[in-house]
């Protein structure tokens, strides 16, 4: 999505703002822009495509104040005129995050007091909006507040003015945005690692919060516009955390970081002897006791992590759970139960439609929530009451990976929890699962043995147009998660189903160009699946079967065998993934594809 990045210092910042573009451009994106301001005049400089070409064309820009922004289409297709900065009059620059939801209606009035539209972005109305208030008051913060009164929807803002050198206004409600302090300079951007080589002191803004940024100083007000102080953080993260390294791409470089992530993400329960609930925060006790359901709501990748989970939770906690998709949930008229507990799941803890979906959770009377997350600071652990945080590192490659399978471990931990809270975990058992726990990366290490052989097997695949992918129990999301990443980063069409129901329906499609991945591991369903993997054969379709160490499935004409290195109980459809993983790269880097920034897709999808 769309990322920000704005500075005030006493140097040229042109550099700092083009480098913390390119650290948002993760974040996915279609154009890029910045505007300076310099000797009572804005500097604009825009391009389509990468960051790369905004430097060359921002060769011979400079200032000490400047915004800048990498867009993702949402009004209007991408192109130079609807990239921002978006300029009122020569006058106002302003970036923006977020959807207006009311900008046809500003935009038609503002038209009719004369302003000319260059775009066809509902940005363009808040730099326009805010010259109109500028003009009256020449007060950059009190014209900011007065524009944003107006404004409905989404926002993250940065705003420039030609005539004001001296100062810079951010503003946000539903989109992120942080400010960085330096000495003598401050900054603003969507995310951290934007700011890394300038500072690791930022303070996070509240919704509805409005800032004023000088060089020596920053204000901020809250929605009511009164005066308020916000905690500086030290950020952890380092600037070698988000570099590629010795790898080809961040996906691959983050498909390898499993272990240690899914080590980091363990190290507290992994070092104790026992599971307790303060682990998911002061009060998890006190919640888990009053709780009889749980009710998960994701998007995505995390919204498969939230599938598998459902599985363990109502088989090993014996605690009825329902997983739903966020952006279904917050629009669908449900009965809520003030005795569930409501569990959201995000890698970036800013994904619009799961934080609508909490909210709206909240609006019905849900008190008890709880968050697993992977960004401390993102609005969705501050919303929630209980939280778990992942330890993944930052995640910059599109397709969802280290998030994922922390985010399993992670809700492997609430289950065995509860199961212990309801008397449903003896002693002996416990220890076997944080066993299994203390060994889970160097499982995890184990599968990434199967680079090669992996890669070796995605050469069948580079000239194929749709796969299928199946998988039954726990391993059905896990299918499911196959087939998104294969899908988003090869752009091959890819489904998945419970091998059960192929002859519902998909069995149709099955012929000699469908692939069929089946995820087999040793558990109660491989008979079952082996069944439906005949059903397959019978029709002619290529089989791809990943199984584990010592399955009873063998190699043949047509069936493909990948055995994991050993199977992992529970814990399989990590292990699973981890495979599925290294598959969709693969077949990604045959068919030349952006793999990190996958065409139409942004990494945190901070609208609606
Ligand atoms: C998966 O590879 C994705 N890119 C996507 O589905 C992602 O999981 C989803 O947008 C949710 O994001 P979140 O975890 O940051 O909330």
């Amino acid at each position: 999505m769309c990322g920000i990045v704005g500075a005030i210092a006493q140097r040229n910042i042109v550099p700092v703002l083009l480098q913390g573009l390119q650290r948002l451009e993760y974040r996915g994106y279609d154009s890029a822009g910045l505007a300076v301001v310099h000797n009572r005049q804005l500097q604009r400089v825009r391009s389509t495509g990468r960051v790369a070409e905004l430097t060359k064309s921002s060769a011979n820009t400079s200032g000490h104040l400047g915004i800048a922004h990498t867009r993702w289409a949402t009004h209007g297709v991408p192109s130079e005129r609807n990239a921002h900065p978006h300029l009122s009059n020569e006058l106002i620059a302003v970036v923006h995050n977020g959807i207006i939801e009311n900008y046809e209606e500003i935009r038609a009035r503002l038209t009719a007091q004369n302003y000319i539209f260059t775009s066809d972005t509902d940005s363009e109305v808040i730099a326009h909006l805010i010259h109109s208030h500028y003009v009256r008051n020449h007060n950059l913060l009190l014209a900011t507040q007065a524009a944003l009164a107006e404004l409905v929807g989404a926002y993250a803002i940065g705003v420039v003015a030609a005539d004001n050198d001296t100062h810079m206004i951010c503003a946000r409600k539903g989109s992120p945005l942080l400010l960085g302090v330096g000495k003598g300079e401050h900054f603003i951007a969507s995310d951290v690692s934007a700011l890394l080589s300038v500072t690791k002191n930022v303070v996070y803004l509240e919704e509805g919060d409005v800032a004023e940024i000088s060089l020596h100083g920053y204000r901020i007000f809250n929605a009511q516009g009164v005066a308020v102080e916000r905690p500086v953080h030290i950020s952890e993260m380092s600037s070698e955390s988000v570099e590629l390294g010795e790898y080809r791409h961040y996906m691959q470089k983050e498909i390898h970081e499993q272990p240690q992530a899914l080590a980091d993400t363990l190290e507290g329960v992994c070092n104790s002897q026992t599971l307790v609930p303060g682990i998911f925060g002061a009060e998890a006790a006190a919640t888990f006791a009053q709780i009889d359901s749980l009710l998960i709501l994701a998007c995505g990748t995390s919204h498969h992590a939230g599938m598998v989970a459902r599985y363990w939770l109502e088989e090993i906690a014996g605690i009825p759970c329902t997983v739903e998709i966020a952006s279904e949930y917050r629009y669908r008229v449900s009965v809520a139960n003030p005795k569930t507990l409501v569990v959201t799941i995000s890698q970036s803890g800013e994904t619009a439609d799961t934080l609508a979906a909490l909210n709206h959770a909240k609006s019905l009377g849900h008190n008890h929530t709880l968050s697993i997350c992977n960004v401390p600071e993102s609005a969705l652990v501050r919303l929630s009451k209980l939280r778990l945080l992942t330890r993944a590192g930052p995640e910059i490659g599109v397709a969802s990976t280290k998030a994922f399978t922390t985010q399993l471990a992670a809700l492997f931990l609430l289950t065995l929890v509860l199961a212990k809270l309801r008397g449903r975990l003896g002693k002996e058992e416990e220890q076997r699962h944080l066993h299994a726990l203390r060994h889970l990366p160097s499982a995890a290490q184990a599968v990434l043995k199967l680079e090669p052989e992996i890669a070796h097997l995605a050469e069948h695949f580079a000239d194929k147009q749709h796969a299928l992918f199946l998988g039954r129990g726990l391993h059905y999301p896990i299918a499911l998660e196959g087939a998104l990443k294969l899908k988003e980063i090869s752009y091959i069409h890819a489904e998945a189903y419970p091998a059960g129901e192929l002859k519902h329906g998909p069995l149709a499609l099955v012929d000699k160009d469908m692939p069929v991945i089946a995820v087999a591991p040793n558990d109660a369903l491989l008979e079952k699946l082996k069944s439906n993997l005949q059903e397959v054969r019978a029709r002619g379709g290529e089989l791809y079967v990943f199984a584990d160490a010592g399955t009873r499935l063998q190699s043949s004409a047509g069936v493909h065998l990948m055995q994991m290195p050993e199977h992992a109980g529970y814990l399989s459809p990590i292990l699973h993934t981890i495979a599925l993983q290294l598959l969709a790269y693969y077949v990604a880097l045959k068919k030349g594809t952006d793999v990190d920034k996958p065409r139409n897709l942004a990494k945190s999808v901070t609208v609606e």
